[in-house]
């Protein structure tokens, strides 16, 4: 299994929650914490949410260099969007996919979906000779409620800093054809999923008329590190491998508390973590997308500093996605030789 065109993205910090929009729609604004706002995001979100989809589609599409008539399946995740037919059909009929692409919508999953849809991906290209799965995530963040800071109701405030909109996409398959230009960037060589115990409200949301409103207990920064080692053990056990520094690192930016907990916790390296914070601090959490923002961001940094490796130069390494559940999602990753000759 591998990635090719990984993470080509789009990313537009709060696109659509400008004051214009504010002043157009007043019932988005905190004065209307009990009002009804949800039509007017769900009609943003059902025009705007495909379309940020295709335009990181498209770069996907273009880095991969391969006619898109041989995309065989589509995975789309969002929890910004939920009108039907979803946002897999419109971005199909953007795109102009064929009318038998196969269509997966991972909707609702929050921010663990990234590492799902790879998971699934994984699946279906291994089991579909010459699959080739376009994986698309594509997150606004003015579906969820805004308001003003209130003391006693620091959650909202919490969830609108860290929160942002953006969109990223991949194609992966598996048996890459070099022949054709197709280069692999990373291989996905495992994928599992695990609930963590003590935590189903930890990470939440809910879907009411003032729009979403997302919930983040304080617990989730030790809860993420306190867990994450079992996780960890069970990918990498079957591989001999229990150093963690010897990985490269690509982990769901959620926020800056979460990273630097796992790192206390698991005795990680400083620079362990550099590429998903330099996503975190850019782009802020865009959701299920920028897993993917931060694989990319890996390889770009791995050949700007002339590593051996898509992986810094290391050959093993781990990605997390982690959301509602408290759901973690860990792929095991292998890095591909950089060759210096033919990367752009
Ligand atoms: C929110 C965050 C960015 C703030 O970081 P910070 O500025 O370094 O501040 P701290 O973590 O020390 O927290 C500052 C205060 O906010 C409180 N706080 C932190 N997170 C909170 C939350 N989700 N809800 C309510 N209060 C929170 C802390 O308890 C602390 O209060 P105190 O000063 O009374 O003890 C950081 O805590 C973070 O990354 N949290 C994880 C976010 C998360 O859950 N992401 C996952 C999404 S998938």
């Amino acid at each position: 299994m591998y990635t090719a065109g990984a993470g080509s993205k789009i990313k537009k910090r709060h696109l659509h929650l400008t004051e214009e929009i504010m002043n157009e729609f007043p019932c988005m604004g905190n004065e209307c914490m009990t009002g009804t706002s949800l039509d007017v995001r769900q009609e943003i979100m059902a025009v705007e949410i495909p379309k940020l989809a295709k335009e990181a589609s498209l770069k996907a599409i273009e880095e991969w260099g391969q006619p898109k008539s041989n995309i065989t399946h589509l995975v789309v995740t969002t929890l910004s969007c939920l009108d039907l037919p979803g946002v897999d059909h419109h971005l199909s009929k953007l795109l102009g996919l064929k009318a038998t692409v196969r269509r997966f919508g991972l909707y609702n999953h929050g921010c663990y979906a990234g590492g799902s849809a790879l998971r699934l991906a994984k699946d279906i290209a291994e089991n579909n000779a010459g699959a080739r799965v376009l994986v698309v995530s594509s997150e606004m963040s003015s579906i969820n409620i805004f308001t003003g800071p209130s003391e006693d109701y620091l959650e909202p405030l919490v969830c609108q800093a860290l929160f942002s909109d953006g969109a990223s996409a991949l194609i992966v398959g598996s048996d890459p054809d070099t022949s054709s230009g197709e280069n692999p960037i990373f291989e996905i060589v495992s994928a599992y999923q695990t609930l963590f115990p003590d935590s189903d409200y930890d990470i939440s949301g809910v879907w009411r008329q003032v729009g979403a409103i997302a919930r983040l207990s304080k617990h989730v920064p030790d809860l993420v590190a306190s867990n994450i080692e079992e996780c960890l053990k069970e990918a990498f056990t079957p591989f001999g491998i229990s150093d963690w520094n010897s990985l490269f690192w690509i982990v769901h930016p959620g926020g800056p508390r979460v990273l630097s907990q796992i790192e206390l916790k698991l005795g990680l390296k400083e620079n362990k973590m550099e590429a998903t914070y330099k996503i975190l601090s850019e782009y802020g959490n865009v959701l299920g997308a920028c897993l993917y923002f931060a694989m990319d961001e890996m390889r770009k940094k791995s050949i700007k500093e002339a590593q051996s490796t898509t992986g810094e130069g290391l050959e093993w390494g781990v990605a997390f996605g982690f959301g509602p559940g408290l759901t973690v999602e860990t792929l095991v990753l292998r890095s591909f030789p950089i060759n210096m000759a033919t990367e752009k």
